[in-house]
């Protein structure tokens, strides 16, 4: 029996966004449901690699190898030479292909020929088995340290944040989608997700609206508001699901549910956490 895994990008050109703070929360979610995730860092600053390797702070002059942490970096996926690839197994049960913070080699690789970018599928294929789904946190940029990730998902998220030029915003990042699609027929877009929406604004609340009537299926029906606790779990490097405040991690469930809804998988629910935050 075939056995499949999913691999799932979170990609848009702008920073800012919750491409780190969706996957991350995703990746957390799917190892306390006890499924196998990889998370490959492909974002030179490395803020999903300082957030599950808690270890690096990502001050000046540290490196992983600094600290001894020896694993494959997401910028060797890129290379035709990696060799075998050696993800690095954090805490929470989540292994990584980081990046370092400020990760000039990952840079570099914006400017290497876009086949170095195919080099990204058939490294990560290495190891993908050994996992139910493998997620990356792409750049927010283009060229081939994005097209890379991009050619070795099969699934995209989009996070968008409706901020004064969301609707130019989207535009670009569909008309990019495609463009790339065009190359890679595999690559279906599981969808936009209205995230940092603010709480309690009618007028937000309407502008969500408008984006569903204007991209129907292509938007998940529930969108993610803004909340300090996932703010907070960002800055303490948590998962969400571990605050005593529930609403954040209700709202953030019912969102990966729907992703599952749209992978035909069974949905998942709430994940049960021992310690609690405040
Ligand atoms: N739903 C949310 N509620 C509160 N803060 C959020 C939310 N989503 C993202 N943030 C915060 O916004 C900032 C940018 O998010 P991040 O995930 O790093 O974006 P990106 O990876 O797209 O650059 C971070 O400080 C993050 O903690
Ligand atoms: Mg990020």
């Amino acid at each position: 029996m075939q056995i499949k895994v999913w691999k799932i990008a979170f990609c848009n050109l702008k920073g800012g966004v919750g491409k780190t703070t969706l996957s991350v929360q995703f990746a957390r979610w799917l190892a306390l449901h006890g499924k196998k995730v990889l998370l490959i860092d492909a974002d030179c600053q490395g803020n999903a690699s300082s957030t599950l390797i808690p270890e690096s702070t990502g001050i000046e002059g540290q490196t992983f190898a600094t600290l001894g942490i020896r694993c494959t970096k997401a910028a060797e996926l890129f290379s035709d030479k990696c060799g075998s690839v050696i993800p690095y197994k954090t805490e929470a049960a989540i292994d990584i292909i980081p990046s370092e913070v400020a990760d000039v080699d990952l840079v570099r690789c914006s400017f290497e020929s876009m086949e170095a970018s195919l080099n990204v599928a058939s490294n990560v294929s290495k190891v993908e088995n050994e996992y139910d789904y493998v997620i990356f946190d792409c750049p927010p940029s283009l060229g081939t340290a994005v097209a890379g990730p991009l050619l070795a998902s099969d699934r995209l998220i989009v996070p968008v944040v409706l901020g004064g030029n969301f609707q130019e915003s989207i535009r670009s990042i569909r008309a990019a989608v495609d463009a790339i699609r065009s190359s890679t027929p595999k690559l279906k877009l599981l969808g936009y997700v209205v995230n940092n929406l603010p709480r309690n604004s009618p007028l937000d609340e309407k502008l969500f609206e408008n984006v569903k009537d204007w991209l129907g299926e292509d938007v998940f029906p529930t969108c993610i508001h803004n909340r300090l606790t996932t703010l907070r779990a960002g800055q303490l490097k948590k998962p969400v699901f571990g605050f005593l405040n529930k609403k954040a991690s209700r709202e953030l469930t019912e969102f990966f549910d729907s992703i599952m809804d749209r992978l035909g998988e069974s949905r998942l629910g709430l994940p049960e956490v021992t310690k609690e935050e405040k």
